[in-house]
């Protein structure tokens, strides 16, 4: 073993413990430098699982291509286990502590065998500020280590900082151990036995059998979003699942917002926005794409921060027309994974813009014509890039005092019934929008389609009872004075043959200044049975022709549908027994008896 840089007792000794029950061949501990990230990057050339693309194209770019059994994270296989089974509530997954960690040891026992064991100190949130916090990941997967350089600070550095402190302990590895003369494959897993194991009293997390994305990336969904929510919880923050912009006016004036949509459905879109025409003199700026840490600051205000140091973002669907500020931020020292491949040695997906190349190799290293009835890239493939490359990142995107946020807006994909865009009438009124927020899985336009609740966007991520979680929202009432005003919006509304009703993307400028000029008191609205809406007059036209009948088509608020959709949400809502705070009960009688009556 080459030598530590720490004299941090619990973890010297957690390491030693580790190495010896994985019986991985060495340990290396990771400094964080350029140079190592360029080492392990040719390493994972070497062996087959990068293929660096074309330098003129794309310099210090890298394509992965996972296993076709590992693309995604594996929420049936994601447990919190809390000592009580009802602390982890009736959305989580649960199993004993105890019974856990003997099975996990079982599978951890030898799994390392005949790799390196990488020690991975990690900050989440700039370095040393009072808001981050630290841990240290060891992993068997050198595509974890370059990717974690890319979203977290890591290496030397983050072990000054600790010194002998706490942190937060992360054992991942792939599950594939070289033992009895097995040889490598290009992207080693272990589907048959993945856990996703949280600790949350402890603070602790295991992850084992997958390398994708929030499965392996340990800072990302396992510590900034499952344990962080819990060590919110017991200090009077909220840890999230938002994109946090800047909305300047052309006065200088800087409105921060923070929003919440479950996976997939737009905040990095929103996050990069850039005004169209009609709004010359706007600026939009980017402080995260995935996740918020908000505090209370002395001036009775809620500040965020974006933990991460990257993007860890969804490729097909993003073009020169959709996310410019994404197209240009993975420009260069960007990590694709699961993207299709142009026989120049560039990166294609569906939705990238412009005709369909003659010949790719599609995400599973296989020939793709236009004729292959497949997509090229997998709905799930990712570029991982660093957030200063962003062109619009946020001046204060690093500040350890956070930005001040004045509105919070939560959206799923809906097809019918959602309005474009509603506020809420109190605090307790908009926990309760966003407690009942749902999305559809597909994009049928069909009124029948399911929506599968996902309040706050937090369904896979919250480590504690989502029915404690939506009391400690409402608790803020009492704790914060001047708290951000809540909305909801839905960019995803379509006609009854299917066709959407709302342009999306950059036009969702529209909504946010409006949401702007709502927390500032600028604009009246009025009300509906959901909440308070914009009128024709009070959004900008300048620059879209969107005509006056459209907009009342996408902000129709049906008596009958909103009845139906109030009905619905006690299916969830009942899950959870005495845990349900009786605030947000009341809210859904309320509104039911207005659509009713
Ligand atoms: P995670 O990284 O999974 O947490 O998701 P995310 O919320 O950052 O998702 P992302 O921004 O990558 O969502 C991309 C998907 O949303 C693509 O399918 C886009 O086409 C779609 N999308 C984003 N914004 C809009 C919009 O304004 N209108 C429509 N119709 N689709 C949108
Ligand atoms: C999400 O699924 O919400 C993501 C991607 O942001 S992952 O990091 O893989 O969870
Ligand atoms: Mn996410």
């Amino acid at each position: 073993m080459e030598s530590p840089k720490t004299t941090n007792a619990i973890l010297l000794t957690w390491v030693k413990e580790i190495a010896e029950l994985t019986q991985a061949a060495a340990v290396y501990w990771c400094d964080g430098s350029e140079a190592e990230y360029d080492r392990l990057c040719q390493e994972l050339v070497d062996a087959g699982t990068f293929i660096k693309l074309n330098p003129v194209l794309r310099p210090g770019c890298f394509l992965a291509r996972s296993d076709v059994r590992d693309v995604a994270r594996v929420e049936d296989r994601t447990f919190i286990c809390s000592e009580r089974k009802e602390d982890a509530g009736p959305t989580n997954n649960w199993e004993a502590p105890a019974t856990m960690r003997v099975r996990l040891d079982g599978l951890f026992k030898g799994c390392m065998a005949g790799r390196t064991m990488y020690v991975i100190p990690f900050s989440m949130g700039p370095l040393g500020s009072d808001i981050a916090q630290i841990g240290v990941q060891l992993t068997d997967s050198p595509y974890v280590v370059v990717s974690m350089r890319i979203m977290a600070r890591i290496g030397s550095k983050v072990l000054d900082v600790l010194g002998n402190k706490a942190f937060i302990k992360c054992m991942h590895s792939v599950g594939y151990p070289l033992a009895n003369g097995r040889s490598d494959v290009k992207w080693p897993c272990n589907p048959e036995n993945r856990y996703i194991v949280h600790y949350p009293e402890s603070r602790e997390i295991a992850s084992f059998g997958s390398g994708y994305g929030g499965n392996a990336l340990l800072g990302k969904k396992c510590v900034a979003l499952r344990i962080a929510s819990v060590m919110a919880r017991d200090e009077g923050w909220l840890a999230e699942h938002m994109m946090i912009v800047g909305v300047q006016s052309p006065d200088g004036e800087k409105t921060y917002i923070a929003g919440a949509f479950p996976s997939a459905c737009g905040k990095t879109n929103l996050a990069m926005l850039i005004p169209p025409a009609g709004f010359e003199g706007w600026k939009v700026f980017t402080v995260g794409d995935d996740i918020a840490w908000i505090k209370p600051g002395a001036d009775g205000r809620l500040y965020a921060i974006n933990p991460e140091a990257g993007y860890f973002g969804v490729a097909p669907g993003t073009s020169m027309e959709s996310n410019p500020s994404a197209m240009l931020t993975m420009t260069k020292n960007t990590i694709f994974t699961n993207v299709a491949m142009t026989d120049d040695g560039d990166v294609w997906w569906e939705g990238i813009g412009g005709d369909k190349p003659a010949h790719l190799i599609d995400w599973k290293g296989q020939d793709w014509t236009p004729a292959t009835t497949t997509p090229a890239a997998h709905p799930n493939a990712r570029f991982t890039s660093p957030a200063h490359q962003c062109p619009s990142v946020d001046p204060d995107w690093e500040n350890p005092n956070g930005v001040p946020i004045s509105a919070f807006i939560f959206g799923g994909r809906l097809s019918t019934t959602f309005p474009l865009v509603y506020q809420s009438r109190s605090w307790e009124h908009g926990v309760y929008m966003a407690a009942t927020l749902g999305s559809e899985a597909t994009a049928a336009a069909d009124n029948q389609a399911a929506i599968r609740r996902d309040p706050m966007a937090m369904l896979p991520f919250c480590g504690y009872n989502m029915g404690d979680y939506w009391k400690h929202w409402l608790s803020m009432e009492g704790k914060v004075a001047h708290l951000p005003k809540i909305f909801r919006i839905n960019w995803f509304r379509k006609t009854a043959d299917g066709k959407w009703l709302w342009p999306g993307f950059g036009q969702n400028m529209r909504v946010l200044q409006w949401i702007v000029k709502r927390v500032n008191g600028q604009v009246h609205g009025h009300e509906t049975i959901f909440g308070t809406v914009p009128d024709y007059d009070d959004i900008n036209w300048q620059g879209l022709a969107y005509d006056k009948a459209t907009f009342a088509k996408v902000m129709e608020v049906d008596k009958h549908n909103s009845a139906r959709e109030f009905e619905d949400q006690a299916t969830m809502f009942n899950k959870f027994g005495s845990a349900l705070p009786p605030a947000l009960e009341k809210q859904r009688q309320e509104l039911l008896a207005k659509a009713l009556g």
